[in-house]
């Protein structure tokens, strides 16, 4: 269809709106209710639009195009009834820097003045110079307000963890409600009091925590202005968009996009990799706490008796030949964690087979044990999220997704929403038991008796009639959490056999399905190693005193009881590299900013330490030239598992070795409150 906007012929489609045809012919409409991802709502009225023909001045955003139309955006009337509205919605929020004359000439004291604890204005606001009431306000050429300004004077709402509310700064686009409606079907943000009164809250005048946000920071994402701030980076300059790249906290391995200073030398933010999209607390919250930690290990350090002591590359990495070379096969050990890219989970095998001629342990081995074959089998038939999206039943085995993982939430509530059935079977409170048809409940450690019985799908009672409908439905899928996979993979294996059902088996560890496709188990059991190689791994508390540690890793360990020394190893986002996902899918990640302080990429240091030894075949440059390399070797197969007894097995939350909550304070917070919720309900 033909139409016309401001004298310029274009075309547009049958159900596109005024707003969608502007944008896509580069007509800049301002908007402040509009998002990605969300339907019109048109409450802010800052889209109004001339349509020959209608005297009242429609909304761009919920206004459909139509044969022949004619479209002004910029009138003089357009642009007086705009600053009408902003001038209205200025008369309840902090304008003082807006008008000032001296408002751009205050940058000096602005650090100082950012201190304030309460936003006057844009100077002492987290949102100064990234809100886009602020834009909209600049581009209107507004002088000033007209009305008298009321200050809400609420308090600032501080009490969660992550981010902080300030309703003093809401404009009610409603944004954030709609966000989580959207994406959760909740409405944790919901409109509360009414008439003049009325502004975002929660119901009860709850805490986030207490009315069960998953904190997944969708509608921070999605505020406009200053309301909803994360508290990381509440007084950081407006960051710059580095690349894509992959959340490396779980084997969902979600895209997402780091946000780093100006100048490129930190990341200071992650967030989903479109407008509108989603990752879990740990993916949008956990990223920039944890690089950013003072435990990160920035420099080569040698330990001797507990003391520390700084030392450079080139005496680091001889002292590691020299030991590496006196040791045998036998009194040696390399534990690499399953966190680790493709490239270092390579480096480390190459490195422990043909240098020192043994076989690398898997740290997550241990948290596997003898499952780890079947898990292997498990992962290798694993489907990607998308194919929920089709089935008629998900039977949901030992998925908590309350934060971690909750980005799976919106799947299974789709799921419901288009009529698909929904099972879940867990001993204790968890997101999908809210809304599941069915929820199978065993009491706590019988949940494998509860599988068997699912299995057979013969007794009588809702087990018998969940196993029976799982095997007669034609496209169900069996979604099976951390916690049962590591507890019960052959249990899983046959329900998988026996049914038919598509999998989405979801490890913990970023890159267990690298791991298991390069071969890497535990077939090596090395009682008491004289060197242990610990790649991202933790110290093992049950070790000969006079073990030798190379420590490699992003962060200093708690505690160094053993002689050794501490090798920096370059972060996520400060290097390249890839994983395998849940779903066998390859992603990658990419390098924002430099390695920290002195610090290199994990396959680089193993790269000079076999050099030092003098081993040929390790001349690598870059991840890129080891991934080709990697593409010509034939994938592993996990053999027998023989843990080592000092074998430390990593939790679900761990990553690299450590508890995320170590470096995450807000985690530390919700791991508190769900240990709570579920001994209340154990109580109860
Ligand atoms: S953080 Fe996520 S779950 Fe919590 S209120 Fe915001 S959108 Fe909703
Ligand atoms: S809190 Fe932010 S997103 Fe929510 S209504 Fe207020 S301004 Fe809009
Ligand atoms: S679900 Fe997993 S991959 Fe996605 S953001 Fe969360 S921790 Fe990262
Ligand atoms: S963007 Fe159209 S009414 Fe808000």
């Amino acid at each position: 269809m033909k139409l016309t906007m401001n004298g310029r012929e274009l075309n547009g489609k049958p159900g596109q709106t005024v707003l969608q045809v502007a944008r896509e012919n580069d007509i800049f409409i301002p908007t402040l209710c509009d998002y990605p991802g969300l339907p019109p709502h048109g409450s802010c009225r800052l889209c109004v639009v001339e349509v020959a023909g209608r005297s009242n001045a429609p909304t761009a955003c919920t206004t459909l195009v139509e044969d022949g139309m004619t479209i002004e955006t910029e009138t003089p009337q357009i642009r007086e009834l705009r600053s009408e509205l902003l001038r209205m919605l200025l008369a309840e929020h902090p304008t003082a820097c807006l008008f000032c004359p001296e408002g751009l000439l205050c940058q000096e004291s602005m650090v100082t003045l950012r201190k304030t604890g309460v936003t006057t204005g844009c100077r002492t606001c987290p949102a100064d110079k990234q809100c886009e009431l602020q834009e909209m306000v600049e581009l209107s050429g507004l002088q000033g307000v007209a009305y008298p300004v009321r200050y809400r004077a609420l308090r600032v709402e501080k009490e969660d963890p992550f981010f902080d509310r300030d309703y003093n700064l809401c404009v009610l686009c409603g944004r954030c409600i709609r966000v989580c409606e959207s994406l959760h079907f909740t409405n944790i943000p919901t409109y509360v009091q009414r008439g003049d009164e009325t502004r975002v809250g929660t119901s009860f005048e709850q805490t986030h925590l207490a009315a069960g946000c998953s904190f997944c920071g969708a509608c921070v994402d999605a505020c406009p202005t200053g309301t909803l701030w994360e508290k990381a980076r509440k007084w950081d300059n407006k960051p710059v968009d580095g690349p894509l790249s992959t959340c490396p906290f779980c084997s969902l391995s979600c895209e997402l996009r780091v946000l780093t200073t100006r100048s490129a030398d930190a990341i200071i933010g992650s967030q989903p990799a479109e407008a509108g999209g989603m990752l879990c607390v740990k993916g949008r919250f956990g990223l920039t706490e944890m690089l950013n930690h003072p435990s990160r290990l920035k420099g080569v350090l040698s330990i001797e008796q507990g003391h520390s002591m700084r030392s450079g590359w080139e005496d680091a990495v001889s002292n590691a030949a020299e030991k590496l070379a006196k040791c045998g096969a036998n009194d040696f050990a390399l534990v690499v964690s399953a966190s680790c890219s493709n490239e270092e989970l390579y480096m480390a095998d190459k490195f422990a087979r043909e240098v020192m001629g043994t076989a690398p342990i898997l740290g997550a081995a241990a948290r596997y044990g003898a499952g780890l074959g079947a898990v292997g089998r498990l992962l290798a038939l694993s489907k990607p999220l998308d194919v929920m999206e089709q089935a008629n039943l998900i039977f949901c085995l030992g998925l908590d997704a309350s934060y971690a993982q909750s980005v799976v939430e919106p799947y299974l509530k789709r799921a419901k929403a288009r009529g698909a059935e929904l099972i879940t079977l867990n001993a204790a409170e968890h997101v999908p038991g809210r809304f599941a048809s069915m929820w199978l409940r065993p009491t706590a450690g019988t949940e494998q008796e509860m599988l068997e019985e699912l299995i057979q799908s013969r007794a009588d009672g809702p087990v018998g009639e969940a196993g029976r409908l799982l095997r007669s439905t034609n496209g169900a899928v069996l979604l099976i959490g951390p916690d049962f996979l590591s507890r019960m993979p052959d249990a899983i294996e046959r329900l998988q056999a026996a049914s038919g059902a598509n999998l989405v088996a979801i490890p913990a560890e970023g890159n267990l399905g690298g791991a298991l496709r390069l071969g890497l188990g535990a077939a090596s059991n090395c009682a008491t190693p004289q060197v242990l190689y610990l790649i991202g791994a933790p110290i093992p508390e049950a070790l000969a005193a006079n073990t030798f540690i190379l420590y490699q890793n992003t962060h200093a360990p708690s505690d160094t009881p053993h002689d050794g020394i501490l090798l920096p190893m370059a972060a996520f986002g400060e290097t390249e590299g890839s994983l395998l996902d849940q779903g066998g899918r390859q992603k990658h990640f990419s390098a924002a900013v430099a390695p920290a302080g002195e610090s290199l990429p994990g396959w680089e240091i193993i790269c000079r330490i076999a050099r030092a030894m003098g081993k040929p075949g390790f001349n690598f440059t870059s991840a890129a030239e080891i991934a080709s390399e990697m593409a010509s070797a034939p994938a592993g197969l996990v053999r027998d598992v023989e843990l080592p007894t000092w074998l430390k097995a990593p939790g679900e939350h761990d990553f690299l070795g450590s508890e995320l909550s170590q470096w995450v304070a807000g985690l530390a917070a919700l791991e508190s409150a769900q240990r709570e919720e579920k001994q209340g309900v154990l109580a109860d």
